[in-house]
């Protein structure tokens, strides 16, 4: 395996430099890159004798259909997801999702003529960051049909014709009934396997998250000439809401909330901001308690605005729930875990992930690597080979357990 494992991360560092940003990683959904990525991607699957296509949400789907040994030439019944998306945050890492990917293809690799009772579907989903259009999880969401028009008919809609795809075939992407289970590899993302020297872990469940621009209207003016005491100054709104979302996070065990990006007009030095626009990202396992993390911040941003003379406008872009994972899935991955010798943690996810989006509708599973330094959405993101050899043991075993299971 171990050989496989270091093809793995040779794979994911060559793509990492398919990017609209030359010098880092940039790829966002549909962009040229991402043809590049599938191009790649579909030259080895097609290798394998995979039957390779990419759907109308732009997501790249691999199959392995049929056995490959010529003996036992048979096609199953029974079909295992294992996916993860290609697209990547700005000046990203090169494994946060696309790891999943690749290490899928591995599998099916790693499988040469050996023939389980599954037939594999290997899924590289064009979208789950939200960067280019503020909205994640555009790949996955076409799978269970919750990609609604509006989004379509805005930018998405045209970034798909774009791509040489057409929208109206989005339904055709829909997951097929004999879909019995998905199963997405992913690094941690963050530093608890690591501190515990631990290679993989086991997830629970994925905490929720929403996502809102939250826009803070005051008056452009003089920064020479107007005093103190009348502005309406919208970046000094802002800067004491941020404030507030950075306490009250920081006050809620288990909450975490950021404001990752804000622009402001007309964005110069001597101009009073008469604009802002500001994202929040609040997530915590309880939904209840994001919710009323949430609230508490829109009263907050409501009450500074009146005593500011700012005019507050909210749009919510995310109102994603916590997801668990499916036991019985989860049990299977746990013996497959134990079997190939590693020890077993059971862990939350913060990070958001496409599975969130599958799991209820299908039987779903993630597994962790261990994330070196607990770095991600990074360009120092690395894996350790000796992990992903782990992952590609225990992911074959996982196939071989729910073949046998006869869910
Ligand atoms: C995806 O990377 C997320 O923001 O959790
Ligand atoms: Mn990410
Ligand atoms: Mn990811």
């Amino acid at each position: 395996m171990k050989t496989l494992a270091e093809r793995v991360i040779a794979c994911c560092r060559e793509l990492a430099t398919f990017t609209e940003e030359p010098g880092s990683t940039t790829r966002t959904f549909l962009s040229l890159p991402m043809q590049d990525v599938h191009h790649a991607l579909r030259v080895w699957m097609e290798r394998l004798g995979m039957r390779v296509s990419v759907d109308a949400a732009g997501n790249l789907r691999g199959i392995r259909r049929l056995c490959a040994s010529r003996k036992n030439y048979r096609q199953a019944s029974r079909r295992l997801l294992i996916a993860s998306h290609l697209d990547t945050v700005p000046n990203a890492g090169a494994f946060d999702g696309i790891l999943g990917v690749v290490l899928g293809i591995a599998l099916v690799e790693a499988l040469a003529d050996q023939c389980p009772d599954l037939m594999l579907e290997v899924i590289g989903f064009s979208e789950e960051e939200g960067v280019k259009f503020g909205v994640p999880f555009i790949g996955s969401r076409a799978l269970v049909g919750t990609l609604d028009h509006a989004l379509i008919n805005s930018g998405v809609g045209h970034a798909i014709r774009a791509f040489g795809l057409d929208p109206a075939d989005i339904p055709k992407a829909r997951l097929t009934p004999d879909t019995i289970g998905y199963l997405e590899f992913h690094i941690e993302q963050g530093p608890v396997l690591e501190s515990l020297g631990f290679p993989l872990g086991i997830v629970d469940a994925i905490a929720g998250q929403s996502r809102l621009m939250f826009t803070f209207t005051g008056a452009a003016n003089h920064a020479g000439t107007t005093p103190m005491n009348l502005r309406r100054d919208a970046i000094a709104a802002a800067a004491e809401w941020i404030g507030c979302v950075e306490a009250l996070a920081g006050n809620t065990p288990g909450l975490v909330a950021t404001t990752g990006s804000i622009s402001v007009e007309p964005n110069a030095t001597n101009v009073i901001a008469g604009l802002v626009r500001a994202t929040l990202d609040i997530r915590h396992p309880l939904d209840e308690t994001r919710e009323a993390a949430l609230n508490q911040l829109t009263t907050s941003a409501e009450q500074i605005c009146q005593r500011r003379g700012i005019t507050l406008a909210r749009e919510q872009r995310l109102n994603q729930a916590a997801v668990s994972m499916n036991p019985h899935l989860t049990g299977l991955l746990t013996q497959a875990v134990t079997d190939a010798g590693f020890p077993i943690h059971r862990i939350i996810s913060g990070a958001g992930h496409d599975a969130m989006i599958i799991a209820p509708h299908v039987p779903a599973a993630m597994l962790f690597l261990r994330s070196p330094g607990g770095v991600s959405h990074h360009p120092d993101e690395s894996v350790i080979t000796e992990d992903v050899a782990a992952a590609l043991e225990v992911g074959l075993k996982f196939i071989y357990l729910l073949e046998a299971a006869h869910v």
